[in-house]
């Protein structure tokens, strides 16, 4: 299983972030508790507290009226899987949810004034940032591209939201076809961790036919091959988005 589906994280991880996507679909026990399973907890869902602190500060200064308005639709994402919760002024909250939030204020930001109805992610983990964005965009459908073991998670769990789950496309990754006339690409620190070739692929296939991108890239490889590809397709690059974390991320706004 080496260098998984394109996937450039370490063996060990990807090997044991798969099995527990496996026991995660099978066993509902194992379920209840995903979200503090230390090797998904390598992968996903490991915001911690502090980090948490940084995404809150920043919902405060870009969103705190939505962030009020919809905390108890936000809370949703928390509802299931047992997440580490955490007081943040008095509010019980997950760090990672905190993050999804965060994003969203991103995306809504980027896509105000223009209708969106078809998003797609790739490499949306359990489903969570596609659970929180659905509390604040009326998307007709969104269409998710992981790993098989993955799609089998974000469709355990998105069954718990009938509404969001209604509006849901499953395409595994080694299902890749050309998707048209997307509104939205979303790609959260996971197109980022992908080989160059795959990369590509998603830009062939979905990334070109996209009207706006939001994409966190967690790592500088392949960076400005990429930032360029998309530069010399017509892409208009949005400045001000920031992102926390201990890995100097970048966020990757963009607009045809
Ligand atoms: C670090 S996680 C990010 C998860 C999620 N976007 C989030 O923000 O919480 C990386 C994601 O990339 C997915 N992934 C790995 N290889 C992939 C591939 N070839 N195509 C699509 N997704 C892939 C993993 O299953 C996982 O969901």
């Amino acid at each position: 299983m080496n260098n998984y589906y394109g996937w450039n994280v370490s063996l060990s991880d990807s090997q044991n972030y798969i099995n527990s996507c496996k026991l995660i679909v099978k066993d509902d026990s194992a379920f209840l508790n995903f979200k503090s399973d230390q090797n998904y907890n390598v992968i996903l869902e490991h915001v911690d507290q502090n980090l948490g602190n940084d995404y809150f500060n920043h919902i405060l200064n870009f969103g705190k009226n939505l962030f009020d308005e919809f905390f108890e639709k936000f809370c949703e994402n928390d509802s299931i899987g047992n997440p580490n919760l955490y007081l943040y002024h008095g509010k019980k909250i997950s760090p990672t949810t905190l993050r999804y939030v965060k994003n969203c204020l991103d995306i809504i930001d980027l896509c105000s004034g223009i209708e969106i109805k078809k998003i797609v992610e790739v490499g949306g983990g359990y489903g969570g940032l596609c659970k929180t964005l659905s509390v604040l965009c009326e998307f007709e459908k969104y269409i998710q591209v992981d790993l098989p073991e993955a799609i089998k998670v974000q469709e355990k769990y998105l069954k718990f939201f009938p509404e969001v789950f209604s509006k849901l496309e499953f395409l595994p990754c080694n299902e890749l076809k050309n998707i048209e006339n997307v509104d939205l690409f979303i790609s959260n620190y996971a197109l980022s961790e992908l080989n160059i070739e795959s990369k590509i692929a998603y830009f062939d296939n979905v990334i070109k036919n996209s009207k706006i991108i939001y994409i966190t890239y967690n790592s500088t490889i392949d960076y400005n091959l990429f930032v360029d590809m998309l530069k010399n397709h017509g892409f208009n690059f949005k400045s001000g988005y920031k992102d926390y974390g201990y890995h100097n991320n970048t966020v990757i706004a963009a607009k045809m």
